[in-house]
């Protein structure tokens, strides 16, 4: 069984989605305090544009990874909507 809480926030573009979480007190993961080193902030992007593809994240995110919509919270910046998982 499984109970899923779905919270929205208007904001800016170009906010990083890490950046927004804090702002909604929701906890991602980020050892390195968003400086885009450690590769932990991973989030889903389901639907809606983000940013192009940092370097960070080009390096640090496997093919895979990016290719099923996974992003780093520090780098990515919202660009519309977005819902994220
Ligand atoms: S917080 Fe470390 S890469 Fe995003």
């Amino acid at each position: 069984m499984q109970v899923k809480f779905i919270k929205k926030m208007k904001t800016n573009k170009e906010r990083t989605i890490l950046a927004i979480a804090k702002e909604m007190d929701i906890k991602i993961k980020a050892p390195c305090k968003g400086k885009g080193k450690c590769g932990k902030c991973l989030v889903k992007v389901v639907n809606g544009q983000v940013s192009e593809l940092s370097k960070a994240e080009g390096k640090l995110l496997s093919k895979a990874k990016i290719e099923e919509g996974y992003r780093l919270a520090c780098e990515a910046q919202i660009q519309e909507d977005v819902e994220m998982k």
